[in-house]
């Protein structure tokens, strides 16, 4: 299979706690490769751009809030079936359905408070990845 990249984000609590080394040393054991990183705080705006597709849901403005309180790290991944890949090492979306020694079981508390993001499909990859980095910001 051809090389395949996905967007990953830390988000707050995950920051806050000091895991950012232990997240990407997780996910450099996969055998993915992390070829653009940033850190930055989002603002409401962004927040929300990011998360537009779930606008009006009863999650949508704990999501919001949560994702506004404290600075997040942004990474592109790369590798063969990268979505998949990061997809299974960050586990179930709520931290305490999420299989022993993933990402969100490992560092997450509950919603929001789940520890990470990633890509669910090549499209919202392309979306999200372009979202927070401009082409000649990816060392691929
Ligand atoms: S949906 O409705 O099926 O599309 O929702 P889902 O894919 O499970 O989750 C979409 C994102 O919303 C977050 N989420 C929540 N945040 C706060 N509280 C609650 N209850 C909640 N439920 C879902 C979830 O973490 C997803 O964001 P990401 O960044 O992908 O983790």
């Amino acid at each position: 299979m051809a090389l395949e990249r996905t967007f990953s984000m830390l988000k707050p609590d995950a920051v806050k706690a000091a895991h950012i080394g232990d997240i990407y040393q997780q996910i450099e054991a996969t055998g993915l490769k992390i070829v653009a990183v940033k850190m930055l705080q989002l603002s409401r705006e962004q927040a929300e751009g990011f998360y537009a597709e779930h606008h009006g849901k009863s999650f949508y403005e704990p999501l919001i809030a949560f994702m506004t309180e404290g600075p997040i790290m942004v990474q592109v991944l790369e590798g063969e079936h990268a979505i998949e890949t990061y997809r299974n090492l960050m586990g179930a979306t709520d931290p305490s359905q999420a299989a022993p020694n993933t990402l969100r079981a490992n560092y997450g508390s509950g919603m929001p408070a789940n520890a990470t993001h990633g890509s669910d499909s090549p499209e919202s990859a392309s979306r999200e990845i372009a979202f927070f980095f401009s082409d000649d910001e990816i060392c691929g």
